[in-house]
């Protein structure tokens, strides 16, 4: 019987074998928390709404946004199975086992439409090639609610000539074709083609591997 070929995703360091050294290696080396508690804090959550961590990787944002708000629903999905039993292990060690994750893929969310208040992703979308950033835009779109939030944390265009430079590892690590979008800048019109408005820059970060960008945008 024929199998059905796995999709491909890029992991969290690109090498499997350096998955487990990824928190560590954030925390340390770029200005982790201090982006993604400015994520949290830019949707202005409110008791009962559901939110997702899209491709969560070993869930930190997951648990910024449940430790944040204790009355928010909290949700986790990545691709990759291995990442999601770190994230689980996490939770565990943190007490936060409410959180539930999902194995899934972004191009095609397991979930049903008008569902989501807010969607958060953070150092994900620079992993997907154009052709796969519109169609997960476009599921974002789908699963959140009218008036829903979604919210993105990534590498975008260079503040700089360094910021550039440093921008260099990053790709030659994840790979130049899903990256280089990024440097011209490319996130506020993928939003804005998918349909989204009010898209709005709401911070940015230099860190030793380059410019990153936060943004706001709203389904009509
Ligand atoms: C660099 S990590 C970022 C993880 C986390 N969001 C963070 O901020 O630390 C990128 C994650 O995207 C996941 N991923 C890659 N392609 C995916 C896809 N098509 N759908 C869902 N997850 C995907 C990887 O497994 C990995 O966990």
């Amino acid at each position: 019987m024929k199998e059905t070929p796995k999709r491909a995703y890029i992991p969290a360091l690109k090498y499997r074998w350096l998955t487990r050294f990824y928190d560590p290696l954030i925390e340390r080396g770029m200005q982790e928390k201090k982006m993604k508690i400015h994520l949290v804090n830019q949707a202005a959550l409110q008791p009962g709404e559901l939110t997702m961590d899209l491709a969560c990787g070993t869930g930190t944002l997951a648990l910024l946004l449940q430790q944040s708000h204790s009355g928010v629903h909290v949700m986790g999905l990545d691709a990759d199975p291995e990442i999601l039993a770190i994230a689980k292990k996490k939770m565990k060690e943190n007490r936060a086992e409410s959180i539930h994750f999902v194995e899934g893929f972004s191009e095609q969310l397991p979930f049903s439409s008008n569902r989501f208040h807010h969607v958060f992703t953070s150092l994900f979308i620079h992993h997907l090639t154009v052709e796969k950033k519109l169609e997960t835009f476009k599921e974002v779109c789908r699963v959140l609610k009218t008036g829903g939030q979604f919210h993105v944390l990534d590498f975008e265009k260079p503040q700089n000539a360094l910021m550039r430079v440093a921008f260099l590892p990053v790709q030659f690590m994840d790979g130049f074709e899903t990256t280089s979008p990024h440097v011209q800048g490319i996130i506020p019109d993928l939003l804005k083609e998918t349909g989204f408005v009010a898209i709005e820059e709401t911070r940015q970060f230099s860190t030793i591997v380059g410019t990153l960008r936060a943004y706001r945008a709203f389904k009509p």
